[in-house]
């Protein structure tokens, strides 16, 4: 297999995920170039003797880079993936795309014209627990799916500057369910019904956003799906998920650092879930980066798609403005 050369921009928190992924595990992958404004980007990536450019024109400026990784933050994401595009670059771009519907629109039109693959990195979609249940609902084991509850609680709240441009709370934290439940359900979803509330830390609300949030979504077939999300839960990361059908449930419980249990006098003991997404979706990060360079290399089908972050941005609109309006909204009313 030839290799491929790539350009990483943006390397905090989940761009060192997929960098260290792409350095241990992707042979055929060549970190042609690094971009990130930051200086203790710089030194951690001449660390790793890259190439480090602190301007992501760079990037779009080296004819030899064929595909891009975009890590940067969330208002940069739509400029880089249209210009990426432009130049014939294959994109994979962390979630959300953009916080403006109008925006990831006309970004889609222009990947479209390009003719490059834009993949969104959902990474949930390539856990090994959710794959499993996903396998099971399409393989028709739990007969007709007819109620979807998904857990999604973080071990904490991010610093009040990143809840700022975050988009907030549905955006940025639970657009990620919102394409699961896509993803299992395998239809799409008419009507959203959420109320949300500041249970966790008044600095979020000051910021203008929620931390804590119940979401009702209605499927085209009427089928339902559950959702609630806190930004804090004390016992670490709550990642859990269950799919009720005519023919029975399926469950995926959270993981664990070990399986043993304790037994005293004061009960039965064990040890907290993986405290946070590092720790908890290592696994599907590396089967993510490893799907997107199998589309590009091998041609293969991408298995998440522009159209994807699309649908999951709507539904995180339509969540935003059923907690203003506290009502229900439907999808095709959002404008
Ligand atoms: N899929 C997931 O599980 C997941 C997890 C975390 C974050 N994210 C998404 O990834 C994105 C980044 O989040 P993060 O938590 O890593 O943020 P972060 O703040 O830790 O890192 C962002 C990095 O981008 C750099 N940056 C800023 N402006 C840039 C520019 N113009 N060009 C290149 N680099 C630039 C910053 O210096 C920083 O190093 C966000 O959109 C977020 O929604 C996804």
């Amino acid at each position: 297999m030839t290799t491929l050369k790539i350009g990483v921009a943006g390397v905090g928190r989940i761009g060192k995920i997929h960098l260290e992924n792409i350095l241990q595990h992707f042979p055929n992958i060549e970190i042609a170039l690094v971009a990130d404004p930051s200086e203790e980007a710089e030194k951690y990536v001449l660390g790793k003797n890259l190439n480090f450019s602190n301007d992501y024109n760079n990037i779009i400026k080296n004819p030899d880079i064929e595909a891009v990784i975009i890590c940067s933050p969330t208002d940069t994401h739509a400029n880089f993936v249209e210009r990426a595009a432009q130049s014939g670059k294959h994109i994979f771009c962390e979630k959300p795309l953009d916080l403006s519907l109008q925006t990831v629109v006309k970004t889609l039109d222009i990947v479209k014209k390009s003719g490059v693959k834009l993949m969104l990195g959902f990474n949930r979609r390539f856990d090994p627990n959710f794959l499993k249940i996903k396998s099971m609902v399409d393989s028709g084991k739990i007969g007709d799916p007819q109620i979807l509850k998904i857990t999604s609680r973080d071990p904490g709240p991010p610093p009040i500057s990143y809840i700022k441009v975050s988009g907030g709370l549905f955006m940025d934290m639970a657009i990620h369910d919102f394409d699961m439940a896509r993803y299992i359900m395998n239809k799409e979803v008419v009507e959203v019904y959420s109320r949300g509330a500041v249970l966790v830390d008044p600095a979020i609300g000051d910021a203008g956003d929620i931390d804590t949030a119940l979401t009702t979504l209605t499927f085209e077939d009427g089928t339902m799906a559950n959702i609630d999300n806190s930004r804090k839960a004390v016992y670490g990361y709550d990642q859990r998920l269950e799919v009720f059908g005519s023919k029975g449930m399926v469950k995926a419980d959270n993981n664990f650092p070990d399986n043993h249990q304790y037994f005293s006098a004061d009960g039965i003991h064990g040890s907290l879930p993986l405290n946070f997404f590092l720790e908890r979706y290592t696994t599907s990060y590396l089967n993510e980066l490893e799907a997107f360079f199998k589309s590009v290399q091998n041609g293969e089908d991408l298995p998440v798609s522009g159209k994807d972050g699309l649908e999951a941005m709507k539904i995180a609109l339509a969540a935003l403005k059923s907690v203003m309006e506290k009502r229900p909204v439907w999808i095709k009313d959002l404008r």
